[in-house]
């Protein structure tokens, strides 16, 4: 079959290298991509929420099946915009429709949506100008620390954790008067809960769903997770504490409700549910859905799952997943990315990348994040995630100390990364 991915980061370059190993993929297209998808597949030169563009290429090559990578093509529509045209409902779409999408696209509505299907989740009210007074009412009966989430999305950075009531009510004000534009036109405030997070990972046809291996991803900039959240700075999989008394109350309490709760509500999901879920003396909650796979975990959990990622995809598009097996690496796999000096604020972009013919003669596996050639042809940086390093071990310190000696081996200007990983499990 050709295939088409969609998006340009280390989540996509993991899953085009995943999906490249399938004997049933005849051409694997990535758009836009980057410089380590295009030694996987074909890179497009078009953008993943350039709708029009996508169709015109998918029908001119005869493109079977499109995988979406981020949240921002499911949010805008999609599966609906290829799944509901005559012209283009054989291509199947690996990702939800656009009002599944929501469950990522609206914070508001993935609370109503976990309190009218009884997932486990932190107690919240829903704030926008018109109930302001309720929201620092609220807030005020509440304790420290205090979580405000922007309803809509906000490239990671829409969640502020503050420590006392008064910057809370400040900052509630601020961004319902358009800190982050019209999506925090509603703000949903939310009990802080305190506890050990994991990301796990839900394929589903809509009706079946097979449960990924679990990871854990580091957000902080700082070792010791410390200092500004960024988009994720390694990952490790499989995650000790979520051990089988945990995930069966994960299975039983969140994941089948919200299978079913999709169902009940008459929306069609067939792609990635990403759970962001805390441990709470010893409880599964719900902090947060995403609508497609997480980025760094990604970078591990490809190296888990030995299955042919395409037979899976065409059981979610033909609603068998239930006839299709998932098996696991038994092993651990860690990643740890490089960044850009400056990282998650500020930073500058085109440094040459050097060592990576070296790493490539080791067992690590090298995802690019944010690169692209230059006009010469040589590797640069292109981001602030700019290289993810994979590797396997029987344990976890195995796979990272592996990952760590690949970091030293490429070199790039100002390069950082936390040499901390995994260090809370
Ligand atoms: P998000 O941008 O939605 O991924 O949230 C960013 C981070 O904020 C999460 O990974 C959590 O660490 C933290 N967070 C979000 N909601 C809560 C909550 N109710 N209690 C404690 N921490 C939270
Ligand atoms: N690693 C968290 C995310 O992809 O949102």
């Amino acid at each position: 079959m050709k295939l088409l991915l969609l998006g340009s980061g280390g989540r996509e370059h993991a899953m085009a290298w995943k999906i490249a190993q399938s004997p049933k993929v005849e051409k694997l297209y990535i758009a836009p991509g980057n410089a380590g998808t295009a030694s996987v597949g074909e890179n497009i030169d078009i953008k993943a929420t350039d709708f029009a563009a996508l169709k015109e290429f998918a029908l001119n090559n005869q493109v079977d099946m499109i995988v979406v990578g981020p949240e921002d093509p499911l949010v805008k529509g999609i599966y609906n915009f290829f799944q509901g045209n005559e012209d283009t409902k054989h291509i199947a779409i690996i990702g939800p429709t656009q009002e599944g999408a929501t469950l990522e696209g609206s914070k508001e509505f993935a609370k109503e949506f976990m309190q009218r299907h009884n997932i486990p989740t932190a107690r919240y009210k829903s704030v926008n100008n018109d109930n302001l007074q309720e929201g620092l009412d609220f807030l005020a009966s509440l304790e420290a620390p205090y979580v405000l989430k922007a309803d809509g999305l906000c490239a990671g950075k829409g969640v502020l954790i503050l420590p006392t009531l008064e910057e809370a009510q400040k900052e509630l004000k601020e961004m319902l008067g358009g800190m982050f534009g019209d999506a925090s036109a509603t703000v949903v405030i939310e009990e802080f809960l305190s506890g050990i997070e994991c990301s796990v990972f839900v394929l589903s046809d809509g009706e079946n769903y097979k449960v990924l291996p679990v990871a854990k991803d580091y957000k902080r900039i700082g070792e010791g997770d410390k200092g500004l959240n960024t988009g994720g700075m390694g990952s490790v999989t499989p995650v000790p504490f979520a051990d089988e008394v945990f995930m069966e109350k994960v299975r039983t309490r969140i994941i089948e409700p919200t299978v079913n709760g999709l169902k009940a509500d008459g929306i069609l999901y067939k792609g990635f549910i990403f759970l962001g879920l805390i441990r709470v003396n010893g409880e599964p909650m719900v902090i947060e859905y995403n609508v497609r796979m997480g980025d760094p975990e990604t970078e591990s959990v490809m190296l888990r799952i030995k299955s042919d990622l395409v037979e899976l995809f065409e059981g979610v598009a033909a609603g068998n997943l239930d006839t299709k097996t998932l098996e696991m690496d038994t092993r651990t796999a860690a990643c740890v990315m490089l960044v850009s000096g400056g990282y998650p604020e500020a930073y500058d972009k085109g440094f040459v990348i050097s060592g990576l013919d070296e790493a490539a003669t080791t067992d690590s596996i090298v995802f690019h994040a944010g690169t692209k050639f230059d006009a010469e042809g040589q590797v640069v940086t292109d981001g602030g995630r700019v290289i993810a390093i994979s590797s396997y071990g029987e344990t976890k310190e195995e796979a990272l100390a592996k990952s760590y000696k690949v970091a030293e081996m490429i070199q790039f200007e100002k390069k950082n990364y936390r040499r901390d990983i995994g260090f809370d499990l």
